[in-house]
């Protein structure tokens, strides 16, 4: 099985370069199975139903969100129903929608996406990815109940999506980090078998400061005054992520970054 996970999608041009560019990706690259993280895909700031359909329709199989999970007030809704959406595990009790789900693929093969956020420099305190993550994963056996799993990390801190990956290796196929918005170059299989990657980066315009137009941004760190929202950049975006093919123990055989279009074009398809 062959997987393509690709990091958050930041803004129009984000949602823009999925839409133009994924039913070709999954064709020449023969991916089974895509995941989007869409959680500023929405204005920069949350997942609208609309959208998040959009990319359902475009060929996105399953889509992750994040802290930002339900800024947009109609994914409370939509996040219940639609079981193609996973929001944090480790959110609030009460919040709408599941942190685990199980799916199906065209040739009856089942993949469990689950997604947890970090703990170190967020901005609410959520509870223990660890543990919850454990206790999710008591209900599955790889090769067993499941052919694969894919876990989303979506954290800040580098050293805690380390120790979550090493924590989880072997029992997973793969764990990729979203959040930071730019990908990190420790692309690998861990000892145990789970492939890894600390952070996917973002399917959007890299001229900017992570996603985003960057006069705010600069303005903001220089003066610490806003004047504005921030508002998503809009240049040509980088669709940004990895590949993962998983074997019939449900352990990563191969694992390779994967970047396409904009600035950070480096997959040479065209
Ligand atoms: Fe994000
Ligand atoms: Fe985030």
């Amino acid at each position: 099985m062959r997987i393509l996970f690709l990091g958050d999608i930041v803004g129009r041009t984000g949602r823009e370069a999925i839409s133009n560019n994924i039913e070709k990706v999954r064709n020449r690259l023969k991916i089974d199975f895509i995941i989007v993280n869409a959680e500023n895909a929405t204005s920069g700031a949350g997942l609208s139903a609309n959208h998040a359909v959009e990319l359902l329709k475009a060929g996105v199989n399953c889509i992750t969100l994040g802290d930002h999970a339900f800024d947009q007030q109609e994914m409370v809704n939509f996040a219940e129903k639609e079981i193609r959406v996973v929001r944090p595990l480790n959110y609030a009790k009460s919040a709408p929608g599941r942190g685990a789900r199980l799916l199906e693929l065209h040739n009856g093969k089942k993949i469990l996406v689950v997604q947890v956020l970090g703990q170190v420099f967020m901005k609410r305190p959520f509870s223990d990815p660890f543990e919850a993550l454990e206790s999710e994963l008591k209900k599955y056996n790889l090769n067993g109940n499941v052919d694969a799993i894919f876990v989303d990390i979506h954290a800040e801190a580098t050293s805690e999506k380390n120790a979550l990956g090493q924590h989880f290796d072997g029992r997973v196929s793969m764990i990729a980090g979203t959040h930071t918005h730019v990908p990190t170059s420790d692309t690998r299989i861990l000892p145990k078998g789970t492939a890894y990657q600390t952070d996917a980066g973002m399917c959007g315009d890299y001229q900017s400061v992570i996603g985003m137009d960057k006069s705010e941004p600069i303005r903001r760190f220089r003066t610490g005054m806003s004047l504005e929202r921030f508002k998503p950049a809009c240049g040509e975006a980088t669709l940004s992520g990895l590949i993962v093919d998983v074997g019939s123990d449900g352990l990563a055989e191969k694992v390779i970054p994967f970047s396409y279009k904009g600035l950070l074009n480096q997959h040479g398809m065209d």
